[in-house]
């Protein structure tokens, strides 16, 4: 399992909420998150005996899906099913120790018992898609919308189809396993070289590049379409769970040619462009046929998505531009660390027949004071530290940013999702084009290819991008304005598009005046906006944000009140 988090509710409300990685520092940890309850509890200054209902975003016991897919896998390739029992053994026992498999979630009571010293009142276990549809469509404002959760599979299910009206959620269809698109992405972004379960995003970036002709050919013989909206995956033309142990064989390779290994350092020719573009186009594909087929049956003008790949923004970018759906909601974690967020927002409902608060803001993490800081900036021998009042600190960094300077952002909750909304960020100018190579040497270290993505003040979003309705989580891609694609140049990526994140004033009010003041600056209400981590999870605390800054290029640091900047060094 992957990306496992916790989200402490009260009254329908989240109070505290956080990925288990920002505190192993393990990117996508997926082990029992005992430092993100442990984190949640203490940040409301409670006890595990202090809560009165523990939900948890996977049944255990609903696993009879699974297996039978692995029989049926018997029937038609005797190789294939031996592979599928070892990934489900693995699967059920853990790889990465005891508390990472499906085995250790029935010893859920046991593990916070052991590790808090209180035995949780009462806990209840939820079907993981069930968990997705909440997490989307209870934390929307929609009180109707259709639901689509896609991911590489819950207990058997792989794409569920959903409808939700007030406290109600229902499930209209399912695609069980084999049948996964999650499985069909990841497994070729293994076969492009990108590590499986966390390149996918490189995958989607890469396509724009290349040239989708061979989608026509997956379409046939891969992902296949077998009635309105319905789809197929024949995981003997590529499998998942080969893929995951590096093996490619099959009418896939003897179609696209070999995979690419993966430390290549070669870069990319164009058959791997190619087949980025090609898989991305059939992925869509499939995804708007359901799309339309979902909107037809429910009748509804609203969509909520969930699932892992809800994170391909460029597909969400597309149902909202094929007008579809007049309007969608993702939230900020529709992958599996929103599962938590789910199977709360399930049980709140369930005991008190109320919906719970909707999801318009993700900063719900650790967040640390002036005077926290200053005590760790006092051990610090490598940096300068000013405190400035807050007009100042938006000032200095306006001005920074102006003069084509690279700043860290880190400032209140940490953002709960893997995307940086202006807390835990690196920021620039998006004025100039080559502030992206700056940003590759300085700090992230990456394929030249990928996008950098913006922020913009929200009630200018629809001058720059095409764009109708907010996005507050960076998880929609929407065309940039033709006429504004040359002012903005950074966050523009090859196709003319963007992944922007627009910011409400009384969302966040400060990084709303950051970019207010930039805009007063250069006439320009946009600041490129990266995630503040140089490979490794997002930065949580100021030692972290401290310590990255250190070994970073970036000009200075916005650190609570304080202004950081590099000591120079006695050969500077
Ligand atoms: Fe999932």
């Amino acid at each position: 399992m992957t990306e496992s988090a916790a989200v402490l509710m009260h009254g329908g409300r989240v109070v505290a909420a956080a990925e288990e990685e920002r505190f192993s520092r393990i990117k996508h940890d997926g082990g029992f998150p005992y430092e993100a309850v442990r984190w949640t509890l203490e940040s409301q200054g409670i006890t595990l005996a202090d809560v009165d209902h523990v939900a948890v975003y996977w049944n255990p016991y609903n696993v009879v899906g699974r297996g039978l897919h692995i029989m049926q896998t018997l029937l038609c390739s005797p190789k294939l099913f031996s592979e599928k029992l070892l990934r489900a053994t693995k699967v059920w026992r853990g790889t990465a120790g005891e508390d990472s498999g499906w085995m250790s979630i029935f010893r859920t009571r046991h593990k916070l018992e052991q590790r808090f010293g209180d035995r949780p009142k009462s806990i209840r276990f939820f079907d993981h898609h069930t968990c997705h549809m909440a997490s989307c469509f209870y934390a929307s404002n929609f009180h109707e919308s259709a639901i689509l959760v896609m991911d590489g599979a819950g207990e058997a299910a792989c794409t569920t189809w959903g409808r939700g009206e007030g406290t109600a959620l229902r499930k209209l269809d399912e695609h069980l396993l084999p049948h996964s698109l999650g499985h069909f992405y990841s497994a070729v972004t293994g076969y492009i070289g990108f590590k499986m379960l966390d390149g996918e995003y490189k995958l989607m970036g890469l396509s724009p590049y290349g040239d989708p002709s061979g989608a026509a050919w997956i379409r046939k013989n891969l992902l296949r379409t077998v009635g309105r909206g319905k789809y197929t995956l024949d995981p003997l033309v590529l499998d998942y769970h080969r893929a995951l142990r590096g093996h490619f064989a099959g009418e896939f390779v003897n179609y696209f040619g070999s995979p690419r290994e993966p430390d290549e350092i070669a870069g990319f020719n164009d058959q791997y462009r190619d087949v980025a573009a090609s898989a991305q186009r059939a992925f869509e594909e499939v995804v708007l046929d359901m799309a339309a087929e979902l909107q037809c049956r429910t009748g509804l003008s609203r969509l909520a998505i969930a699932g892992g790949c809800g994170l391909n923004c460029t597909v969400n970018g597309k149902i909202l531009g094929s007008g579809i759906f007049e309007e969608i909601y993702v939230p900020p974690v529709p992958h599996d660390a929103g599962g938590a967020l789910g199977a709360a927002m399930l049980l709140y409902t369930e005991i008190t027949g109320r919906r719970p608060e909707p999801i318009t803001q993700a900063q719900f993490g650790p967040e640390f004071s002036n005077e926290q800081i200053a005590d760790i900036l006092s051990r610090m021998t490598d940096v300068f530290a000013e405190r400035v009042s807050e007009h100042n600190l938006i000032a200095r960094a306006a001005e920074s940013l102006a003069r084509g300077e690279v700043i860290g952002w880190v400032q209140g909750p940490m953002e709960y999702g893997p995307r940086a909304l202006g807390n835990r960020s690196f920021l620039a100018d998006p004025r100039s084009d080559s502030i992206r190579d700056v940003i590759n040497e300085k700090i992230k270290k990456r394929e030249p290819f990928r996008p950098f993505a913006p922020s913009v003040k929200a009630e200018k979003a629809s001058e720059y991008f095409d764009i109708r309705q907010p996005s507050p989580f960076m998880t929609i891609i929407v065309p940039v304005r033709p006429e504004k694609r040359d002012v903005i140049p950074a966050i523009v990526h090859v196709d003319g598009t963007a992944r922007p994140q627009t910011v409400e004033r009384s969302v966040n009010p400060q990084y709303w005046k950051l970019l207010d003041r930039f805009e007063s600056l250069t006439g320009v209400p946009v600041l490129l906006n990266t995630s503040f981590n140089i490979q490794e999870p997002i930065v949580c605390t100021p030692e972290e944000a401290l310590a990255t800054f250190v070994r970073s290029g970036v000009d200075a640091l916005a650190l609570g009140n304080y202004w950081v900047t590099h000591r120079p060094t006695s050969h500077n």
